[in-house]
């Protein structure tokens, strides 16, 4: 099978500091991984590094066998901040906004907008002022304006840090659900629920390399 993504080395560095040096790495289409490590190991970098948002020095990095720098790979992968930035306009025009970015308009793009309501189970927030959300609801509007773009790859930097309770609970729940989906997912955390889930593979970033755990 030909992996969603690959590569044959990543290394990064700051000034004398080598902060990533990893050999191959393959992340598979309906497999969802977990990166744990300590604070300033590189997680959230690598993660940046994957979606395109930061440079580093890459060999042989292909998705889905092609080239990654077109603008059809760059399309299909997302990342999730930790603290997503929320417009202060409404939960759906949130949602929307990178459906408007790609040119997709009228009715079409307000079936996709409901679609992602529906999934997220957001409904309920709809007259909310996205400034008022709280951690986990935010978390979970993030989501589903990822997933309206129906990306390939998910990159999730601590998808439920500072979450606990229900918030928690339903954001692992959206986290599981993009797997089993079909896409690929990769998550940067330290919450041991979603290490533990069935299925999940483990890598740990330390010393700049990935190992798997
Ligand atoms: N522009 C930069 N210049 C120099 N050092 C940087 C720069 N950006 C990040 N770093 C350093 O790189 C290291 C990795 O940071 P990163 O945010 O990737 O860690 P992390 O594993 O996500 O940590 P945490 O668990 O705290 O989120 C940190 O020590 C950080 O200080
Ligand atoms: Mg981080």
């Amino acid at each position: 099978m030909t992996a969603l993504l690959k590569l044959d080395y990543l290394r990064k560095s700051y000034g004398e500091r080598r902060l990533l040096d990893l050999g191959g790495l393959a992340i598979e289409a309906g497999q969802a991984y977990v990166v744990t490590g300590g604070n300033g190991a590189g997680k959230s970098t690598l993660l940046r590094i994957l979606a395109g948002l930061e440079h580093a020095d890459i060999a042989g990095m292909q998705f889905q066998g092609g080239s990654p720098a077109g603008a059809t790979a760059r399309q299909r992968i997302v990342y999730v901040h930790q603290h997503p930035y929320l417009f202060h306009t409404s939960v759906a025009d949130n949602i929307a906004y990178g459906l408007k970015a790609r040119g997709i308009g009228g009715a079409q793009r307000q079936r996709l907008v409901e679609e992602a309501i529906a999934w997220a189970g957001v409904g309920s927030l709809r007259l909310v002022p996205p400034g008022k959300l709280s951690g986990g609801e935010k978390q979970r509007v993030a989501l589903a304006r990822a997933k309206v773009l129906a990306p390939l790859l998910y990159l999730l930097d601590e998808p439920t840090a500072n979450l606990d309770g229900e918030g928690r609970r339903q954001t692992i729940e959206l986290v599981q659900k993009l797997a089993h989906d079909g896409a690929g997912v990769v998550i940067a955390c330290h919450d041991r629920e979603i290490i533990e889930l069935p299925g999940m593979r483990h890598f740990h970033l330390d010393g700049g390399r990935l190992i798997q755990v």
